[in-house]
């Protein structure tokens, strides 16, 4: 049966990959792990809501303390949410998250404006929360094709060198790295190299750097960023994190073909970042059919983990751009679909699959989903530190599950 379901999902990967601009091979896809998302457990008797309102209550109870038995729970800050430590943000992220990654103040643009000059005041604060708080440290990101200068691309007006572009990433590597070594747990090494249509994104990187080896891929660039980092900290977390993997099938089985190809290589790549901006809308039968691709890397290597690194819900479509009043409807559908999300995860978890879920924000009014005149309300905590439905509920799931 489980031979047959795999075939069925081969074919129709293949089919409906063919129909697509960007085509990998999907020879080798197949398998499957899936068993349905049961939504009809009975609540707990266990669980009783607490009468604590606000996220910082002292009856609140604490999201990582609830998922400890599958995962850890973290949140994206900035080094201001740590100026005050009696602040609403500071006693609210210390009490729920135990994984903490910098929201901007660690990417290249703010590492390294300019070539040479390094600003660690950031980092060095994050380090040292993390080092009083104890809590698990990611860093984000080393290369990106986003937030990073173009310096790194140009050499006296007209285009670098592939072997100046290499030499100028793995610097930046080696001095971030290097710097915080056994300090920071987890690197997100590369981010968003895979292209919205599936392949590999067409950025500077690419282009600069292309097939450097000559073995017919243009994954050089991210071969040596990971080879790099691997040096530097033979102990961290090696990720690399892409955006609508849970969603897009093209972009899974292209990270998945890309992957494969560097772990066949020896590439150090320890798993997969989940970024997982999705929406109330998002279906779960994909996500899942997703996970199942992208765990077929475990053939390769057995260890190979998955991390959910930017979760967050937005209550729009992608590309809406109107506002909309958070009605009680959509309030209910966004707390069942955290309900069906973390339902999902544990089972992930207990499958082996991940052990890392991190907010891209803290509360609704900490989001870079929110717009002008477009509020969003991604978070399990309301603007004024109120505690959600979706808090609640996602409580629930934990205590439903525990053994
Ligand atoms: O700091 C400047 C400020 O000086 C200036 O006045 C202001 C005017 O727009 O811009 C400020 O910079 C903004 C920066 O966030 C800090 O707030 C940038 O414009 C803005 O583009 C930047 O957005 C960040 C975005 O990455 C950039 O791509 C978001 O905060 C950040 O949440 C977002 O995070 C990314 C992850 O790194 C990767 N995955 C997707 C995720 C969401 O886009």
């Amino acid at each position: 049966m489980k031979r047959l379901i795999s075939l069925l999902l081969a074919i129709a990967l293949l089919l409906s990959f063919t129909a697509c601009e960007a085509k990998p091979k999907t020879d080798d896809l197949g398998g499957s792990n899936s068993s349905d998302v049961d939504n009809k457990k009975p609540s707990s008797s266990k669980f009783k809501r607490t009468d604590a309102e606000l996220s910082y209550d002292e009856d609140a109870p604490s999201l990582y303390e609830a998922f400890a038995d599958w995962f850890e729970v973290g949140c994206a800050i900035n080094t201001w949410n740590l100026n005050d430590k009696n602040s609403p943000e500071y006693q609210t992220i210390t009490k729920h998250f135990n994984v903490f990654v910098l929201e901007n103040e660690s990417k290249q643009d703010a590492v390294q404006r300019t070539e040479g000059n390094f600003n660690f005041d950031a980092m060095d604060k994050f380090v040292e929360f993390g080092e009083e708080t104890g809590a698990t440290l990611r860093g984000h990101t080393l290369v990106w094709h986003s937030q990073c200068p173009d310096w790194f691309f140009f050499d006296n007006g007209k285009e670098a060198s592939a072997e100046l572009v290499l030499e100028r990433m793995k610097t930046h590597i080696r001095t971030v790295v290097d710097r915080y070594k056994g300090k920071i747990d987890t690197w997100d090494v590369v981010n968003e190299v895979i292209g919205d249509g599936g392949g590999l994104r067409d950025s500077y990187w690419v282009q600069r750097v292309g097939d450097y080896d000559g073995d017919g891929d243009k994954y050089d660039f991210i071969e040596q960023a990971f080879i790099t980092a691997r040096e530097c900290d033979p102990d961290a977390r090696l990720i690399i994190n892409d955006y609508s993997l849970e969603s897009s099938e093209q972009k899974a089985i292209s990270m998945y073909l890309a992957v494969k190809k560097m772990l066949n290589d020896g590439v150090p790549i320890d798993g997969i970042g989940f970024q997982m901006h999705i929406g109330i809308n998002t279906d779960m039968d994909v996500m899942r059919r997703n996970f199942e691709i992208l765990g077929q890397l475990r053939d390769i290597k057995p260890d190979f983990i998955f991390e959910v690194t930017e979760l967050d819900m937005s209550v729009y479509n992608w590309g809406d751009n109107n506002a909309t009043e958070y009605t009680k409807d959509i309030r209910n559908q966004q707390t069942q679909k955290y309900r069906e999300l973390f339902e999902f995860l544990i089972e992930q978890s207990e499958a082996g699959y991940l052990d890392s879920v991190v907010f891209w924000g803290m509360s609704d009014n900490h989001s870079w989903l929110n717009k002008d005149n477009q509020p969003n309300y991604p978070m399990l905590f309301a603007r004024e530190w109120k505690l959600k439905d979706c808090y609640w509920e996602v409580l629930e799931v934990a205590h439903e599950n525990t053994k």
